[in-house]
């Protein structure tokens, strides 16, 4: 490639949309790992009093929001919609009804604009994030992706290229935050609030188990913990920082022994890479930031801001797909289950829910 075709990507822009859980988010990225402008708004007020996310609320308020967040995006970075030069939209995996408002916006815009559109995995999004941050950051790479609605440890091989050495066999970690604090009487979402909770508790005072520790292959199981918190919880022995600094523990000790059996099946990686929201824990980041270095790997994790679901991730992925020459039709599905790796088999014991 010469540095002309170089400058060119360097300089394309790209307009993303997220939409598919309950942040509508609207980001201007650059190709040489600019965020030009973005635009976030929560959903959790809305949310809140049903204690998680209800998905018909979350689409009428992403369809009520998009459209003044994409010309607010457009007015900051003070670029018109024909600049942009390419549209990038989640389409999936997500709440159906929000991923279709993010997707059909996508596609109006790339129509009126003549655009080319890149409909974005939200997994994808999250994957590659931690490229966007650390520009040193090459493939392959050992990705721990812990959100919400996900716990998976993959090997990032490529752009498009991912295999999933493991994923949850019931709850994600993101899940079991939420469900702790909500037992723990705290409010939604859960994770930032147990975190919080946690730095006045006693990480060694409540027995919680480790499900899955020492178990053949990495996958991971946490609604045994969950189960547990509850029997400490009703127990009336200790306190709730006690319980949730043990719990955040018990779910740090698992992360850590998992990794460490899915890096026995890879063999040694240049770098460990954390993204999706529990991300954001910091008690998560210190315990992999240990392991990457007693095994000599480098070590990223993106900005807080950037592990959060947000749409300069699917801006970025855009970016990297744009980069690769690739472009998606018009009409093309929102998927409300789209997994990274189509040939991982289930887990076994998979969709056991306690
Ligand atoms: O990636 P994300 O924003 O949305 C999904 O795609 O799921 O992740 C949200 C999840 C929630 O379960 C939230 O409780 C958790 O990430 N989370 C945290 C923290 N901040 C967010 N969990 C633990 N500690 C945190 N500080
Ligand atoms: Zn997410």
């Amino acid at each position: 490639m010469g540095p002309a075709a170089h400058n060119l990507l360097a300089d394309s822009l790209v307009l993303g949309i997220e939409s598919s859980c309950d942040e509508t988010a609207v980001a201007l990225v650059k190709g040489d790992r600019t965020i030009i402008a973005q635009r976030i708004a929560s959903q959790e007020a809305e949310h809140a009093p049903y204690g998680g996310v209800v998905p018909e609320i979350a689409a009428r308020a992403h369809a009520e929001r998009l459209a003044p967040m994409i010309e607010s995006v457009l007015d900051d970075a003070g670029i018109a919609l024909n600049d942009v030069d390419a549209i990038a939209a989640t389409a999936g995996p997500g709440l159906i009804g929000g991923v279709m408002v993010g997707l059909v916006s996508g596609k109006a815009l790339a129509m009126a604009a003549g655009k080319p559109l890149l409909a974005i995995n939200h997994l994808e999004g999250h994957a590659l994030s931690p490229r966007l941050a650390d520009d040193a950051l090459e493939f392959p790479y050992l990705l721990l992706l812990v959100s919400g609605g996900h716990c998976q440890i993959l090997s990032v091989e490529a752009v498009g290229k991912y295999r999933r050495l493991a994923t949850t066999i019931d709850d994600a970690l993101g899940e079991a935050f939420d469900k702790s604090a909500k037992i723990l009487g705290l409010g939604y979402p859960g994770g930032p609030a147990v975190e919080k909770l946690a730095l006045g508790g006693d990480p060694k005072a409540v027995p919680l188990p480790r499900p899955l520790k020492g178990s053949a292959e990495p996958h991971f199981s946490f609604a045994g913990l969950k189960s547990a918190v509850m029997r400490a919880a009703d127990s009336g022995d200790h306190s709730a920082a006690d319980i949730a600094a043990s719990f955040q523990q018990a779910a740090v000790d698992c992360l850590i022994d998992r990794l460490e059996k899915a890096l026995g099946e890879t063999g040694p990686m240049p770098a460990l890479v954390v993204a999706g929201g529990v991300a954001a824990n910091r008690t998560v980041r210190a315990a992999l930031e240990t392991l990457a270095a007693k095994h000599a790997m480098r070590f990223t994790a993106p900005p807080l801001e950037l592990c959060t679901d947000n749409a300069a991730m699917i801006a970025w992925a855009g970016c990297e797909r744009l980069h690769l020459g690739e472009s998606d039709p018009l009409d093309i599905k929102a998927r409300p289950r789209w997994p990274l790796d189509p040939d991982a088999e289930s887990a076994r014991g998979a969709g056991v829910k306690a």
